[in-house]
């Protein structure tokens, strides 16, 4: 017997009921993922919510704004309240767990530059963290160059991760000197002796961290972060002969902190709580060996729920920030009083919990293609090949009853056609009107098992066959790497028309030459959709969609790919009025990328300028085609690199 697995729609009812932008709100999943920060308004368009005096901002009515200021899409859109809101939010949890566990310790923030080194995003988070006392975290030289021009709190922490050479060790201690605190985490042994040596030429006494190299994992797609072939940390005998160099050296005392991170995107709690488990033995048997660490480092992770469904999925977190802040203040505090030793200086990296949500992506469809648009049942002669008569019949008499049957004959009628086709027993019009008979089949069985309360196995990508391409003005390369590169989720949603019922099965396809320039994954409450439900493109109208939380890592990731550059950025605060635009950075123009791949604007010129003077000689053109051509080049080069999507405006296309 066929299997058969229950639909996650509620088919019939779809029927029954009005749409409304309620119901659009649960079909995105807006209040799953959007951690309240977005939901929809009665016009049907997306908004960022109202947030204490400051009242929602409609993201449609946004767009069409930034656009009559002369921007054009792709654009990003960074909201610096969202931030602020996550900052508060991490702090809070963090601060109530102090309470409850009447923890003597203090909470110390640092952003890990790396999940977006952007400078007006990192002067924000430095803005708003000034009342946290919150720090940055370094990976590399440059970034601590970054961290070192934006440091202004005494009381804020620098932590300096990665790998190390005597520029950067040197550099690090150099600030000390500057009276920031600033601590050089050990990643792996030879390390230490650098920062010894290095400190001992500068007269300085230096903050030392080390990293630990934890059994113990994280649970998702950043899992090979932690465990025994992890890239970073010390092991336990390593460590234990750092902290014999250190005794040795009478040096023991700048050993101050220790660290650890097991990966990003941790989804699971109990795997935290294992992590921490670990990492506080280690701390005291550390304290215990005479080391007197005044800071614990529990490093980044805290997941975000991508997908909205508060599960372990790899998209998803099954827990709160209260929870893991609960969970992090607690381990400390019980090992602590176990040890009977004073409760160290707790330090985070959170970067990505930061980060994601304050950033969207807004991107527009410039037209659409299925295989099973517009599609007209052929004409049949009498001379017509035996197979395309079986399989118009087969069309013709395929009812709710034989279906399955219908769907199973026509994909072995298209395969015999292809065979037949590459013996050259069958000519190219035969085979089209076999095609075309597929496709119009797969429609009909789709309309019909759609209508089933439950759908057989082997329907199962119907949908995804059929479903329509949307052509989007952005490369997944560029903006949404992590889809391309992980497979990771991100919310997704027209910006308007949402009180319209959506009907089309949708793929986004992006302007890339490449086939892998696809969203091909949605989020889903239950599972992973295939397709996206979207409306129909309609003549003169633009069709915004909004590509959420990709305020973490996205943006330095992305790559040129075909040349299409960094996107326009707009950066939006609330006002008790609406909001205010605050700075915008236009997108890279053609010339820009072109600096990357070595061509500079001159030599370029004028390598097409004799190209031109070639052609004249030849007499292939005239002098007033020269010179409109060579203005078209020039002008060229100050474009964006997107596409001007007011030609796809004129027209909805809809092609196959
Ligand atoms: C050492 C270190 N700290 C912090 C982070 C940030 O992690 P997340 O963005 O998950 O908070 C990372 C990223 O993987 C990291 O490597």
């Amino acid at each position: 017997m066929m299997a058969m697995r229950p639909r996650m729609q509620q088919k019939k009812n779809d029927v029954l009921s009005k749409w409304s932008v309620d119901d659009a709100i649960d079909q995105y999943g807006i209040e799953r993922w959007g951690a309240g920060l977005f939901t929809a308004n009665s016009k049907g368009n997306v908004c960022l919510a109202a947030n204490g005096d400051s009242p929602e901002i409609d993201l449609k009515a946004l767009i069409d704004e930034i656009q009559l200021r002369g921007l054009e899409l792709p654009v990003l859109l960074r909201f610096t309240d969202i931030l602020r809101q996550r900052m508060g939010i991490l702090h809070k949890a963090f601060d109530a767990a102090i309470k409850e566990n009447n923890f003597q310790g203090e909470y110390r923030g640092v952003f890990p530059i790396k999940v977006n080194q952007h400078r007006h995003l990192l002067e924000d988070l430095v803005t708003i963290g000034k009342d946290y006392h919150f720090g940055l975290e370094a990976g590399s030289k440059p970034e601590l160059l970054i961290a070192l021009a934006h440091h202004c709190d005494p009381e804020s922490l620098i932590v300096c991760n990665g790998f190390k050479d005597c520029d950067y060790v040197e550099t690090a201690l150099e600030a000390l000197k500057l009276g920031i605190k600033i601590f050089l985490v050990v990643e792996k042994p030879a390390e230490l002796e650098m920062i010894l040596h290095s400190a001992k030429k500068l007269n300085v006494e230096p903050m030392i961290g080390i990293r630990m190299k934890l059994a113990s994992r994280g649970r998702g797609m950043w899992e090979s972060s932690g465990g025994d072939r992890s890239k970073f940390g010390l092991f336990c005998s390593e460590l234990l002969d750092a902290i014999q160099l250190l005794k040795r050296k009478r040096m023991l005392k700048c050993l101050q902190l220790l660290h650890f991170h097991v990966g990003s995107q941790i989804t699971d709690i109990q795997r935290i709580k294992t992590t921490l488990r670990e990492a506080c033995s280690i701390f005291i048997e550390v304290n215990r060996l005479g080391a007197e660490i005044k800071y614990l480092d529990v490093g980044g992770g805290l997941a975000v729920d991508y997908d909205g469904s508060h599960t372990n999925y790899a998209s998803s977190a099954n827990y709160t920030e209260r929870e893991y802040a609960a969970d992090v203040i607690y381990h400390i505090a019980m090992a602590c009083q176990d040890a009977k030793i004073p409760h160290p200086t707790v330090i985070t990296e959170s970067g990505r919990f930061l980060a994601a949500y304050h950033s969207v992506l807004v991107v527009e469809a410039l037209g659409t293609g299925s295989p099973a648009n517009n599609l007209d049942v052929p004409k049949l002669s009498k001379k017509s090949p035996e197979l395309l008569q079986r399989i118009a019949e087969t069309y013709t008499t395929l009812s709710p009853k034989n279906f399955q049957e219908a769907y199973h004959d026509a994909i072995e009628a298209r395969r015999e056609a292809l065979m037949l086709f590459n013996l050259r027993h069958m000519s190219l019009e035969d085979r089209a009107k076999i095609e075309t008979y597929f496709w119009l089949i797969c429609q009909k069985v789709y309309q019909m098992s759609s209508k089933l309360d439950y759908c057989p196995d082997d329907l199962d990508g119907l949908e995804a066959t059929l479903s329509t391409f949307y052509y989007c003005n952005f490369s997944v390369f560029q903006s949404v790497p992590d889809h391309w590169a992980i497979k990771q989720l991100f919310p997704i949603t027209p910006l308007h028309r949402l009180d319209e019922k959506p009907r089309i099965e949708a793929i986004l396809a992006d302007i890339t030459c490449d086939s892998d320039g696809v969203i091909d994954r949605f989020v889903d409450l239950k599972d992973v959709n295939d397709t996206l439900k979207l409306h129909p493109l309609k003549q003169g109208e633009p069709y915004y969609i909004g590509i959420f939380l990709v305020g973490a890592y996205q943006e330095i990731l992305g790559d040129l790919h075909n040349l299409f550059g960094d996107t326009t950025v707009v950066h939006v605060s609330s006002t008790p009025q609406g909001y205010m635009i605050d700075k915008t950075l236009t997108g890279e123009t053609v010339m820009d990328v072109l600096d990357y791949v070595q061509f500079g604007r001159t030599d370029f010129l004028a390598q097409v300028r004799n190209r031109v003077e070639e052609a004249l000689r030849q007499g292939n053109i005239s002098l007033d085609e020269s010179a409109s051509f060579l203005r078209k080049i020039e002008m060229g080069l100050d474009d964006y690199t997107y596409l001007d999507s007011t030609h796809f405006r004129s027209q909805t296309h809809v092609c196959r």
